[in-house]
């Protein structure tokens, strides 16, 4: 007889999402991480779920923030879904090994990731070991690209902070 946990983590593993990168800025600092648990949550108005780990670095701009990019990832883009999955702000300058530059408010906007919208943080909850940001859309670009990057590409990776 499996637990209810195992079944829950053999299900949930099973579920092929798109990997996003979010990034963020406050205070002088710039911080961004892969994003699995994301989603959009109203139509009209519309809205959009992150949520981010309490371990990540990421995290605690956000806190100090009012506002989140979210990146599409291209299908195939293993080096930057790496580089913001497995490495943590607090070791590296991510921002220092990727393309990048200063999109609305100044919050940092990905040069290989020409799909993406900034959205305002209207709310923050405590969800277990994440922290949930809803954010309503103010600026963003889908001119260019296409596909997404999935979670089952992804999953093999160690995150750079441990769950
Ligand atoms: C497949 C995969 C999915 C992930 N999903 C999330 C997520 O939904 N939320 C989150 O905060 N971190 C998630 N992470 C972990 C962070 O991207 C990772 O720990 C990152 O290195 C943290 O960087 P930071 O400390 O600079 O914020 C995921 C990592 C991987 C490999």
């Amino acid at each position: 007889m499996t637990g209810a946990g195992e079944i829950f983590n053999e299900l949930t593993g099973e579920i092929d999402y798109s990997m996003l990168i979010v990034t963020t800025a406050a205070e002088g600092k710039q911080a961004g991480c892969l994003v699995g648990f994301a989603t959009q949550c109203s139509i009209n108005p519309p809205r959009f779920l992150v949520c981010l780990s309490e371990k990540n670095r990421t995290l605690r701009v956000a806190e100090a923030s009012d506002a989140l990019v979210v990146h599409l990832v291209a299908a195939d883009d293993d080096a930057l879904v790496e580089l913001f999955g497995s490495v943590t702000g607090d070791d590296e300058d991510k921002f220092a090994r990727c393309r990048w530059h200063a999109g609305p408010r100044g919050l940092p906007v990905l040069d290989e990731c020409p799909r993406w919208f900034a959205g305002e943080i209207l709310e923050r909850m405590s969800l277990g070991d994440h922290r949930g940001f809803v954010l309503e859309p103010f600026a963003g670009d889908c001119d260019r690209g296409g596909g997404s990057f999935s979670f089952r590409r992804a999953k093999r990776l160690e995150p750079g902070k441990p769950a």
